[in-house]
């Protein structure tokens, strides 16, 4: 048994997708890329199409198959591509293609003529967050090639994308920037005779915070595993249950005195006689050893600081001289009435997109 325990509320994700539901007229593709943001890429799935997700979405062509081979029947488009892009499989299992330059659009077109079936295809435009996408100034030559080859029966385009650089800070004018590039290349899809059926433009912090860039579909991913990217004005964290859990267990308890060094470096160091506690998780079963002296547990319902530095295997909690902590109870890393994802991402300085990829990657070892 692993050091650290990662649960997944199965019913919290499934409760979010419903949610957001509420929130948008809008079709939802639940993202579920990078094993479900360390949730489980065929249980998030299963849990999103539960609460409503017409669509699930994912970067890597291997991620959209094994949703298939999950027996996922929905619709599921995929957008990230290597040189090694497995188009025929793709097609043959009825992936949405999404297409960010005319060399991918070329290698789609030539294995549809080879007789694989004909795919759906949705054009990636980079309305400014300079990653995926093709630009507007080379968006008018891949519309031209798709149109043509649409005409040939060898692809269909059904949808035009783009994603924002900075949806999670409201109010930044690149949103607007990137929302009105994002019409202007609708325009020249729609100039081109392409009849789109699904535009769309949103992530988590788009979906919640501007209704007016919904188009016909959203693509949230982080608040699908109940993790607003931005604060709700009304403290309600939009409805949202945290799916992810990370716990662990106190091992040792004792007694210290005053001026007692704790853990390597004795960054830590006792104020009064004390009762130490040794929970068995460290940096080996991914907890940041940046965590030491900042993140906080709980335990038995109550917080405390994480004393001096995380070790490969464990780390110490002062407990303070009158406790009921004893060996076997539970350590809450990440879960209800314990500190959150984001409080750990505040803790270590990331964002925690990061912190449940990382603890996911646990839970998807133990899993094996
Ligand atoms: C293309 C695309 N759409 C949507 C999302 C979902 O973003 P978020 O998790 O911020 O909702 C992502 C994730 O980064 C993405 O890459």
């Amino acid at each position: 048994m692993s050091a650290l325990r990662v649960a997944v509320d199965a019913a919290a994700i499934t409760h979010n997708v419903c949610t957001l539901a509420e929130r948008t007229e809008a079709q939802i593709m639940a993202v579920v890329k990078a094993d479900g943001y360390g949730h489980g890429l065929i249980e998030a799935g299963a849990a999103a199409r539960a609460g409503g997700a017409t669509w699930l979405g994912v970067a890597q062509p291997h991620e959209a198959l094994a949703l298939r081979a999950a027996g996922d029947t929905g619709r599921i488009l995929a957008w990230l591509y290597g040189p090694d892009l497995p188009a025929a499989q793709l097609m043959e299992a009825q992936i949405d293609l999404s297409v960010s330059s005319p060399e991918v659009l070329g290698e789609i077109v030539a294995v549809s003529r080879d007789g694989a079936p004909s795919p759906r295809v949705h054009i990636c435009v980079d309305t400014g967050l300079g990653r995926e996408g093709v630009t507007l100034a080379d968006l008018p030559g891949v519309l031209t090639l798709a149109k043509a080859a649409e005409r040939e029966g060898l692809v269909r385009v059904v949808g035009m994308w783009s994603h924002l650089a900075w949806a999670d800070a409201p109010g930044h004018p690149t949103i607007d920037r990137q929302a009105q590039a994002f019409r202007q290349a609708l325009v020249m899809a729609q100039e081109s005779a392409l009849a789109l059926e699904v535009r769309h433009l949103a992530n988590s912090a788009c979906t919640l915070t501007r209704p007016d860039l919904h188009f016909d579909m959203v693509r949230p991913g982080i608040a699908v595993y109940g993790l607003p990217p931005v604060e709700d004005p009304d403290g309600q964290n939009f409805g949202l249950r945290p799916a992810m859990s990370v716990t662990s267990h106190v091992v040792l308890v004792k007694d210290v005195s005053a001026g007692q060094g704790v853990s390597y470096g004795h960054e830590y160091v006792t104020a009064f006689p004390t009762t130490l506690a040794l929970v068995s998780a460290g940096y080996a079963d991914g907890v940041f050893r940046a965590a030491g002296s900042v993140a906080d547990v709980s335990i038995r319902g109550r917080r405390y600081r994480i004393a001096g530095r995380v070790c490969m295997d464990q780390f110490v909690v002062d407990l303070g001289p009158a406790t009921e902590v004893c060996v076997g109870d539970e350590v809450t890393l990440i879960g209800p009435g314990g500190p959150s994802a984001r409080d750990w991402a505040e803790a270590v300085g990331t964002i925690d997109y990061e912190i449940v990829c990382r603890f996911g990657r646990l839970r998807a070892k133990e899993s094996a």
